[in-house]
């Protein structure tokens, strides 16, 4: 076979059935988890002005690296979104809903990173984003809503690794203590921390090097840094998480890769997967960040999980498999399939997912097309049984055998059959 001329771009991806079918369930098991708590989806657009990801911090490599952003026809600086919270806050100051404003999202994102397994240039995200409420009791609700989704779809590996930033002045005092540190001990940091110490201190301690680690677990911990507010709000997070039976670990150097948090931060790792991809998806508090982008003061928290790590981890504990795909029946035609156009069309009008063989092939190749469409009926038509004004029923699996009925009695035939067969597919 020939290379076609064109193949989809790295880090680009066609998702095929069947696995297409269980990115889809991926996203209706989510909606119905966080719809079961209240919240309605929003559906953001693809493109926003660029200075609305710029507000998720120009420090940051979603922002200064990897954005997809060119000028359009009108002159405009826009630029594909490397991710949801941005919009989903540009669309709270433009449309100032009532609050708390509790909204979820599923869909494509891209970010121009480094192409490998479970990293992509677009991938899928799920998450949530709740605004105007400040409550400790919400920050729990939400990163009880993600866990509840993992265990929905089957996962039982999944840490939680919780942190708080403190609030804006805390982290600012931190930075600054992180700063002075790792500046007193230079000569111990990786080069690429050096230059990540200039332009942000907290994501230093995001470094997985070996020659960091040890300035890193000498490093100053946020906790000490709290003001009473703060240590008041991660405390009742704690209490609320415990109260539900959720276990999680206080992890202080979890800073995560955006600008915009601020207190509550967490993370869900895959116990399965290795270091470089066992973000799940995470999130936290970014209060200010309505603010940035013209709208009020406002509290706001949420999450994404990936879509691709996440089916990574599932196929490691075999859970969540891609759903089956197959037809209810299958018809079969060797009279020229006009009859199988509206012998279909009956049955998918009575709730049997149908499908049919096309171009006249023989018997024998359209019954195989039946089998690989994993039907549990068959119904095949040829000239003898348009003259005699029937068709032949045939289960595909078990024992009972195939019947000749009135073309009349096809869909009740037919639906007696499949309750048969399912009935011995169950038991
Ligand atoms: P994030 O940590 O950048 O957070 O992304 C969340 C998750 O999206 C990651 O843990 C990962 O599973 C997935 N992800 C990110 N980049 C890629 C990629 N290139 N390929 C495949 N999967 C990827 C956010 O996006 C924040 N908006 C989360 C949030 C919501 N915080 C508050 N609200």
């Amino acid at each position: 076979m020939s290379t076609p001329a064109f193949q989809t771009s790295p880090g680009m991806r066609d998702i095929l059935p069947p696995e297409s079918a269980r990115w889809r369930r991926f996203q209706s098991t989510f909606a119905s988890v966080v719809e079961a708590a209240g919240y309605g989806e929003i559906m953001p657009p693809l493109m926003e002005d660029l200075g609305v990801f710029q507000r998720i911090g120009d420090a940051t490599d979603v922002v200064s690296k990897e954005m997809y952003d060119f000028v359009d026809k009108g002159g405009r600086h826009v630029a594909l979104r490397p991710e949801q919270t941005a919009s989903v806050c540009r669309a709270f100051a433009q449309h100032r809903p009532l609050t708390p404003w509790k909204v979820y999202y599923a869909g494509p994102n891209f970010r121009y990173e480094k192409p490998q397994r479970g990293r992509y240039r677009q991938f899928d995200q799920v998450g949530v984003e709740v605004l105007g409420a400040d409550d400790p009791y919400l920050d729990v609700e939400v990163i009880a809503l993600g866990w509840e989704f993992f265990r929905a779809l089957g996962l039982r590996q999944v840490r939680l690794l919780l942190n708080s930033l403190g609030e804006p002045e805390d982290r600012a005092r931190y930075v600054q203590a992180l700063r002075e540190h790792f500046e007193a001990n230079l000569d111990g940091l990786s080069e690429v921390s050096r230059t990540t110490l200039a332009k942000n201190p907290l994501r230093v301690l995001d470094s997985k090097r070996r020659e960091d680690a040890e300035l890193i677990a000498a490093a100053p911990r946020i906790a000490s840094f709290y003001s009473i507010d703060a240590a008041g709000h991660f405390e009742a997070v704690q209490q609320g998480l415990t109260d539900l039976g959720i276990p999680f670990e206080i992890d202080n150097t979890l800073v995560r890769g955006l600008d915009y948090y601020r207190r509550t931060t967490f993370e869900y790792q895959g116990g399965t997967l290795d270091s470089a991809q066992n973000a799940l998806g995470g999130g936290g508090r970014y209060d200010g960040l309505v603010e940035s982008l013209g709208g009020p003061p406002t509290p706001g928290i949420g999450f994404a999980l990936g879509l691709d790590r996440t089916l990574l981890a599932c196929d490691d504990e075999g859970v969540f498999e891609a759903p089956d795909v197959s037809v209810d029946v299958y018809v079969v035609d060797t009279a020229g399939g006009r009859q199988a156009l509206q012998i279909s069309a009956e049955l998918r009008e009575a709730g049997f997912a149908t499908d049919r063989a096309f171009e006249n092939r023989s018997m024998k190749s359209q019954m195989k097309g039946a089998d690989r469409s994993g039907a549990l009926v068959a119904v095949i038509v040829g000239s003898n049984e348009i003259d005699a004004g029937t068709v032949v029923v045939r289960p595909l699996r078990g024992e009972d055998l195939q019947r000749t009925v009135p073309r009349d009695d096809l869909v009740a035939e037919v639906t007696k059959v499949m309750i048969e067969s399912l009935k011995e597919e169950t038991a």
